[in-house]
């Protein structure tokens, strides 16, 4: 079998609608999932939901019914909108799923009979909102930091798995991998929380049933369910099959994690400590991504700014607001999302330049070359500049990809579209064609804007996937993706076949006019 690279999402709540802030990661997903499987890797990309916990419970209870019918709404709302947007996952898992409950409880009794886990009496300030107990340097005036909610006083018996024993491991785990957690700012994040000032003591794993039944029960005692977290960060490995799957061998070493920065800890530090004192080795690398604010402010419900994905792909389409989240957030920092943004972007970059490109281009093929591609000339200097940029530009875009550095990746494509926007400026086919004598300089003008456009729809196909395949549809080629390989396929020069039909087809991205654009 080939190269494995298994990716994954956060498994998302069940108290929430899919919103920017989801659509984002899943979206990143997609991308360097469709990348790799065009690089010919074998490529697992899981999403899901997290169901358990209290913050369920308390929905359900709030609104009369039961945590499970809370959750079938909600994951149900989440598989739709993902299958709906195209997201090209393999697996969405549920943490109600069969498989992943009796995971977690064998992983449970695994770790108990290693003697990780241990049981005492806790006093501590609970949190419903993350989840767990807080430390000092979780709160503010009193407050939970990330919630902004006062949380409540509980004095429990409970399990804690064993972590602070395995710290000094993990730090230099981390220190000798430097690009383990990465970028680098969360790599430097999670050392800290390493350290003995951070106040991080052991993890309860553990939830009376007196007060929380909606979990996993423990297997060695059926007075506690599991805490969400601890079941949660399972299911990357349920979802390849844990244990003996031939997924889960085939796959587990190439394990990627993607989160933003709000859940670094339970990734960067419970995480991979619950996997050594499991036996597993660790996953390869967690990418951690910023937080995207809504004109400038958090996202949250009662703000009533959540940015739905479906509302986003309706009014703009959905390629558009992909292109919009890749191209302007650095991944690691955070971004402010607007619709006035959006629409700058859309008309600039995919309206203008790439748009007029491909309707510049299958416009004159039909007009100049019967709706063919054109047989080339002989080429000059200009042709042969363009032909060298296309591997350059393939190279360029697949090191940015696996770095992660998506708004590079699409700027190198968009730098190449612009070199051929400006060639076919200067070699302006429309004039040279009224004089027949031209007719070998505006084939060959043709076939290099006709293979240009096959160039970039394959380097832009992890990105905006409905459009590259239309343009490759355009130009004749609908299966190109079947076959691709990135990214030797999109260096190649001279691939697509003289005589093959084109098709001009509408506007691919209209302009969208806006009274005023100044805000
Ligand atoms: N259920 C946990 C994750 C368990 S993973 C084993 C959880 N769920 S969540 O629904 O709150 O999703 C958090 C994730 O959603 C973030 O890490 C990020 O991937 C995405 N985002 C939610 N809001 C976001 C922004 N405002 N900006 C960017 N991404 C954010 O935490």
């Amino acid at each position: 079998m080939s190269v494995p690279y298994y990716v994954t999402t956060p498994i998302y709540y069940v108290n929430a609608e899919p919103h920017i802030g989801h659509t984002y990661t899943t979206v990143v997903l997609d991308t360097v999932a469709r990348y790799h499987r065009l690089a010919g890797e074998d490529t697992f990309f899981l999403t899901g939901t997290d169901e358990h916990g209290d913050k369920i419970a308390e929905i359900a209870a709030e609104r009369g019914v039961s945590p499970q019918e809370i959750a079938d709404e909600y994951s149900a709302a989440f598989s739709s909108t993902w299958k709906e947007l195209g997201f090209s996952f393999d697996r969405f898992i549920r943490t109600t799923d069969p498989d992943h409950k009796s995971v977690v409880q064998a992983i449970l009794q695994k770790v108990y009979d290693a003697g990780e886990i241990y049981f005492q009496e806790y006093e501590g300030l609970y949190c419903v909102g993350c989840e767990r107990f807080l430390t000092d340097r979780d709160l503010e005036d009193g407050l939970c930091r990330d919630h902004e909610r006062a949380p409540e006083k509980r004095n429990e018996s409970n399990y804690f798995l064993r972590i602070t024993a395995h710290f000094d491991w993990l730090a230099d785990h981390i220190q000798q991998h430097p690009d383990f957690i990465r970028p680098e700012r969360y790599k430097n994040e999670a050392l800290s929380m390493l350290r003995e000032e951070s106040g991080l003591g052991d993890l309860c794993i553990s939830r009376p049933k007196e007060r929380l039944e909606w979990g996993i029960e423990l297997p060695f005692d059926s007075n506690y369910v599991c805490y969400v977290w601890f079941d949660a960060l399972i299911n990357y490995l349920t979802g390849i099959g844990y244990p003996d799957g031939p997924k889960f061998e085939h796959y587990w070493g190439s394990a990627e994690h993607f989160v933003a920065k709000d859940i670094l800890k339970p990734h960067a530090i419970f995480w991979p400590i619950m996997l050594k004192t499991m036996g597993l080795p660790v996953y390869r690398h967690l990418n951690a991504h910023g937080y995207w604010t809504v004109n400038g402010r958090k996202i949250s419900k009662s703000l009533g700014n959540m940015v739905s994905p479906i509302d986003m792909k309706e009014r703009y389409g959905f390629d558009a607001f992909r292109y919009f989240l890749l191209r302007e957030m650095v991944f690691g920092l955070d971004s402010d999302f607007s619709e006035a943004a959006l629409i700058r972007r859309i008309n600039a970059d995919l309206a203008n330049n790439l748009g007029n490109l491909v309707s510049r281009t299958l416009n004159m093929t039909a007009r100049f070359a019967d709706g063919a591609v054109p047989k080339a000339g002989e080429p000059g200097d200009l042709e042969r500049e363009i032909q060298a940029a296309a591997p350059e530009t393939a190279a360029r875009v697949d090191e940015f990809v696996r770095r992660y550095e998506f708004h590079r990746a699409l700027e190198a494509i968009f730098e190449f579209l612009d070199r051929v926007n400006r060639y076919l400026e200067t070699r302006a086919p429309w004039k040279a064609a009224k004089d027949p004598a031209n007719a070998d300089r505006v084939a060959t003008t043709l076939y290099t804007s006709c293979e240009s456009l096959r160039v970039i729809a394959l380097l832009l196909a992890s990105f905006v996937p409905d459009t590259a395949q239309e343009i490759l549809a355009r130009l004749g080629i609908a299966d190109a993706l079947k076959t691709a390989r990135l990214p030797d396929d999109a260096g190649r020069w001279g691939v697509l076949e003289p005589g093959t039909a084109t098709t001009k087809g509408a506007a691919l991205f209209p302009r969208i006019e806006v009274p005023d654009e100044a805000d």
